[in-house]
């Protein structure tokens, strides 16, 4: 699909060509080329991690990396569709709410479509690595001190008044290009669905989108069975988690003040619950809540394999344990986990579990169980050579 789509773009195929129809099809609002905004985002490797897959308790496991992204995140394959639109309208300004990813991406293709980003975030609450994107790519950034739900309801209203288009995960248009994530799977793995596909969820945006990608392959009989979503969130910020277990599923309680440490997912009222509520349903599929110790060391494990990714991603190594151990998925299932950001977006958050200074946000220690301590040496070739021979 990616590929038809990069044909499309740069060459005059006919329009009935059955790829480049199924294309239109499944982004039918990107009529003109004109209006793609890319950075060449996609193509995400599938990376095999086979001790990730035994920490889980699994026969393989898989990882669908979208930290090879441009800015560093899952964000940009929606954002390309966004920008598109956002060039479409005519609009000048763009804005977003974000833990981070969303700011980063939306700069990035703002800057690059020519429009002008307008970022607000919690200030103090997302990461360096983030920040810094959101400023080299030249967004106005906005600190607010709020949290990302709180900050999210101040700027639905100001968007309105003040004419700046929205680019938050509650624009569908970012929705359908984020599908593009999970056609990119099926197509890497010549159309075979998974048994599992395994995510993390903050605003549950990409739950459904993941999900109405599947929906909508499976009507088109691109495949032939519906993977089903494992969705995980962080023990401290897991409205979801509780919906789900819930009796009545009519209404989200909301976590008042979510703490996590994976701060992409530091989030207690997720605006697409609806939505991702019908799509976990529509797979059979599953959610669960992990720990912060457990999302630390999943994510070490991670790091382990010589792949890496920032916390919230790690969540999914985590909770793909937990289920594994509560047998909801089982040892020799076919399970693909999407790690949605990129290592070196927050580099801080390692640096500390490493050097046995990582705490939750109460303050309660994080145990290093898999350290790997910087030694400081002299400037001594001896000394140097008796501490490696050691
Ligand atoms: N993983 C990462 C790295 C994220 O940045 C996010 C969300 C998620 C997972 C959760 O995805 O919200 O679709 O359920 N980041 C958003 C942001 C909220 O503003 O960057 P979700």
């Amino acid at each position: 699909m990616k590929r038809l789509w990069r044909e499309r773009r740069t060459s005059n195929l006919p329009l009935d060509q059955s790829g480049v129809w199924r294309f239109r099809e499944f982004i039918p609002f990107l009529n003109d080329e004109r209006h793609v905004v890319t950075l060449r985002e996609g193509n995400t490797p599938l990376l095999d991690a086979p001790r990730a897959a035994a920490y889980a308790g699994l026969d393989r496991l898989v990882f669908k990396h979208q930290g090879f992204n441009p800015t560093g995140s899952f964000k940009d394959n929606g954002m390309s569709a966004g920008a598109a639109q956002a060039m479409r309208l005519g609009m000048k300004r763009v804005a977003c709410v974000s833990t981070g990813n969303t700011s980063a991406s939306m700069a990035a293709y703002a800057a690059a479509a020519g429009l002008q980003p307008i970022v607000f975030i919690p200030h103090g609450n997302i990461s360096y690595g983030k920040l810094a994107q959101a400023l080299e790519y030249g967004a106005r950034t906005l600190q607010v001190e709020a949290n990302f739900d709180q900050i999210l309801a101040l700027v639905r209203a100001l968007a309105e008044r003040l004419g700046i288009y929205l680019l938050n995960s509650i624009n569908p248009f970012r929705i359908e290009g984020q599908k593009t994530i999970l056609v990119e799977l099926m197509d890497q793995r010549d159309w075979a669905p998974p048994d599992w596909i395994v995510l993390p969820g903050g605003a549950l945006g990409n739950t459904s989108a993941f999900g109405k990608a599947l929906r909508e392959m499976y009507e088109w009989k691109l495949i032939n069975k519906m993977p089903r979503l494992a969705v995980v969130q962080a023990e401290g910020a897991a409205p979801f988690h509780a919906l789900m277990r819930s009796l009545d599923r009519s209404r989200l309680t909301p976590v008042e003040n979510p703490e996590t440490l994976a701060t992409a997912i530091r989030i207690g009222d997720p605006v697409s619950w609806p939505k991702a509520l019908r799509e976990v349903l529509a797979t059979r599929g599953a959610v669960t809540k992990v720990s912060e110790q457990e999302i630390a060391d999943a994510k070490a494990q991670i790091g382990a394999c010589g792949i890496g990714c920032e916390p919230a991603s790690a969540a999914t190594l985590a909770g793909i344990r937990k289920l594994r151990a509560g047998g909801v998925i089982s040892q020799s299932a076919d399970v693909v986990a999407v790690l949605t950001g990129n290592l070196l977006k927050d580099p801080d958050y390692i640096y500390r579990y490493h050097t046995g200074q990582l705490q939750t946000p109460s303050g309660v220690a994080i145990q290093s169980t898999f350290a790997n301590q910087p030694a400081v040496v002299p400037n001594d070739a001896d000394q140097i050579a008796r501490l490696l021979s050691e």
